[in-house]
């Protein structure tokens, strides 16, 4: 394969993220010439959550700085890239409207074609960045906005095969370290604090575990976290503890289910392939538990290191290099989406 390199650009949420990525084959890995990211953790903090008016207007402040910093640390100038990519969706709408017209103007100025990126694609095809991984394999998609099983058969090509119903993982984390008093992202801090605890002090629900499906739901463990808040006292290493123990069982059952679904529809794939991608990837406790079902169910796990899980640019650049590769390029009147689904429920 001809090797293709792509500047992309992610704001989507509130990381401020440029990177120079370039593919030299089919299946990956890539390399990453430049990833560039700036966390606006500091103007949200005071508010324990995402603001999306404050997160837009700081990819309006920060990006032109960060793009030029991608391509300086690239070595290389705009005119040397093949393509120009961007998250176009899903997200908070304003950053990605930022993120996506800055894009269009840097292709159109420099002769370039533009790749509109689905953001969740991005993730899902982000351990092809790391390490060759074929198509197909079964993929776990957790983050702060997400929480779904797949089947990835291509680029652009997903099955689905289970989504919550209610909150994300992420969420569920999220949520779950405001009652315990800890700061946004609560995810890493849930999984430090939760190293120190008893996971069996408190029961907590793994609600569908066991039900046909692969479906998921969290509302119901977070309730029952804020009810112990209110009426008990609470440990917080040990409530930590128990309600990652809590969403391991439910990743854990739900991934089983999904690995029969996978073997179902892919009985001719010898390698049964298992990918964990998005931000709650990073957690290492889940990384472990996956890692143990994959060796129990015959699957070989494929997880980019946790720089790679939580959002940043370089997954959007390697997504322009995968849809690059086959001629998917978006006109300049591509519009932005907050909503964009990868498939049909
Ligand atoms: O993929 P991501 O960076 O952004 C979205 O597209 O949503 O995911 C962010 C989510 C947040 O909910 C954050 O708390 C969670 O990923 N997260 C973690 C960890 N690191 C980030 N959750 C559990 N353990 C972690 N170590
Ligand atoms: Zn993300």
């Amino acid at each position: 394969m001809r090797a293709i390199t792509v500047l992309g650009i992610e704001t989507s949420c509130d990381e401020t993220a440029a990177a120079v990525v370039r593919g030299r084959s089919e299946n990956g890995p890539g390399d990453i010439l430049s990833n560039v990211i700036f966390s606006q953790l500091e103007e949200h903090r005071p508010y324990g959550g995402v603001v999306p008016e404050i997160a837009a207007r700081a990819h309006v402040e920060m990006l032109d700085g960060i793009v030029e910093q991608a391509l300086a640390a690239s070595g290389l100038g705009l005119g040397e890239v093949d393509a120009v990519a961007a998250t176009a969706g899903p997200g908070l709408i304003g950053g990605v409207m930022v993120g996506l017209v800055t894009a269009k103007a840097l292709a159109l100025a420099a002769g370039k074609p533009l790749v509109a990126v689905n953001h969740l694609e991005a993730h899902g095809l982000s351990a092809r960045l790391c390490e060759a991984v074929e198509f197909p394999y079964l993929l776990l998609l957790v983050s702060g906005g997400h929480c779904q099983l797949l089947g990835v058969e291509g680029v652009g090509r997903f099955r689905l095969y289970g989504t919550t119903i209610d909150d994300a993982a992420g969420e569920a984390f999220d949520k779950t370290a405001k009652l315990l008093g800890l700061e946004y992202p609560g995810g890493p801090r849930i999984e430090i604090l939760a190293r120190e605890g008893n996971p069996k002090r408190y029961a907590l629900p793994r609600p569908l575990r066991g039900r046909p499906g692969a479906d998921f739901s969290f509302s119901g463990l977070k309730t029952a976290v804020r009810q112990i808040t209110l009426e008990q006292k609470v440990y917080p290493a040990d409530l930590a503890a128990s309600f990652q123990a809590a969403v391991i069982d439910i990743l854990s059952d739900r991934t089983r289910a999904a690995m029969a679904m996978f073997v179902r529809d892919f009985p001719q794939c010898a390698a049964r392939r298992f990918v964990m991608a998005g931000g709650v990837a990073a957690n290492g406790a889940i990384r472990d538990a996956l890692g143990a079902l994959c060796a129990a169910e015959g699957f070989v796990l494929k997880v980019p290191p946790a720089k790679l899980c939580t959002d940043n640019a370089a997954m959007v650049a390697w997504a322009g290099v995968e849809r690059a590769r086959l001629g998917l390029f978006d006109p300049l009147e591509v519009a932005a989406r907050a909503r964009w689904p990868l498939c049909a429920a």
